[in-house]
């Protein structure tokens, strides 16, 4: 059994955390994720209205009794959360850990986190602002690494460099990902000194994981060379599959005096949830990290989880045991 800064704080099973997927991590993904040992998280942006997001948090709550956070979306977005809403019915919901994420920490909501007392996780992609955040209160920080599937940051910093860098800039307990999918990223991502994995990309191709199937056999014959990145020229750079859609984005992004609102339209969130919804693997883009090459398989949640931590145990143990 490993047992991280992770797993004791938040009192779950195994130091792993299902990272935040738009139109993905849902009540009953989430609640997936958390009964299966690892930390869900509810992505608060997909829901535009205080109520929406309070039957989301009641829908949760129904589904685990095993704890689970609410991510609030920092990112720029094309039509903004109203966040202190947002953040007022997590707090009326009783919920207990909130992430946020995005490159700049949220200074005006960290008296409302600390009033509440509430387990505050910030997520960035660059040193610097990891040690803002846990200047700023953050009880851990979680960092990731240019492989990973969503936002990179403008930093391009893999994960094997982040990871430690991070965990010896601030004192808090680090979590850290991008581009694990299996037992071996595990162990790599605890022996880089975090305190526990987030995982992103693999979780999508699972048997609970709310998108069509169509896109689970995608991602079990991607390889680790099919995915691109797109909106560095508008500052957002995006990690996403190689599809048709993500190289209309990349010929926008290249001619001169292209309009940004045609870029967005291709990119939209609205054209990932319909091609979760129907299959259809063309009409928008989706994010997807490097670690999409090692995904072989569809299984539950629970099977997914256990397996990567029994291959984790295996990888410690059997390390000073090599013969080659
Ligand atoms: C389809 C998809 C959607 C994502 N959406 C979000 C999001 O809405 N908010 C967020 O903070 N991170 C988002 N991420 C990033 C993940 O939470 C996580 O940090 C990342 O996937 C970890 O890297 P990996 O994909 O290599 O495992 C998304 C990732 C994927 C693959």
């Amino acid at each position: 059994m490993i047992k991280t800064a992770l797993t004791e704080k938040l009192k779950i099973a195994y130091p792993i955390v299902a990272g935040t997927m738009m139109n993905i991590t849902t009540p009953e993904f989430v609640a997936a994720c958390s009964n299966a040992g690892g930390l869900g998280i509810l992505a608060s942006a997909i829901y535009k209205t205080a109520e929406d997001l309070r039957t989301a948090i009641k829908k949760t709550k129904q589904l685990t009794d095993k704890p689970y956070a609410v991510n609030v979306n920092l990112f720029p977005a094309l039509m903004p959360t109203d966040q202190l809403t947002h953040i007022k019915i997590m707090l009326e919901e009783g919920v207990k850990i909130i992430e946020t994420s995005g490159h700049a920490a949220p200074e005006e909501y960290v008296p409302i986190f600390k009033e509440a007392g509430v387990t505050w996780i910030h997520k960035c992609a660059g040193i610097r602002y990891a040690i803002k955040a846990a200047k700023l209160g953050a009880d851990m920080i979680e960092v990731v690494g240019y492989e990973n599937g969503g936002a990179t940051g403008k930093l391009d910093i893999g994960t094997l460099v982040m990871t430690p860098t991070a965990v010896d800039a601030v004192k808090v307990p680090v979590l850290a990902g991008g581009g694990v999918s299996d037992g071996r990223g595990l162990a790599a991502i605890l022996a880089l000194g975090a305190q526990g994995v987030v995982i992103g990309t693999r979780l999508m191709a699972t048997k609970e994981c709310p998108i069509h199937d169509n896109i689970k056999q995608m991602l079990i014959e991607a390889k680790e060379t099919d995915t691109v990145l797109i909106m560095r020229s508008l500052g957002g750079t995006h990690r996403v599959w190689d599809n048709k859609a993500a190289r209309l984005v990349l010929d926008l992004e290249s001619q001169k005096d292209s309009n940004p609102m045609d870029i967005y339209d291709v990119a939209a969130g609205s054209k990932a949830k319909k091609m979760y919804e129907t299959g259809n693997l063309d009409i928008g883009v989706i994010s997807c990290g490097q670690g999409v090459g090692l995904i072989h398989d569809v299984p539950t949640v629970k099977e997914y989880f256990d397996r990567i931590m029994a291959e984790a145990e295996a990888v410690i143990n059997n390390l000073l045991d090599r013969k080659n």
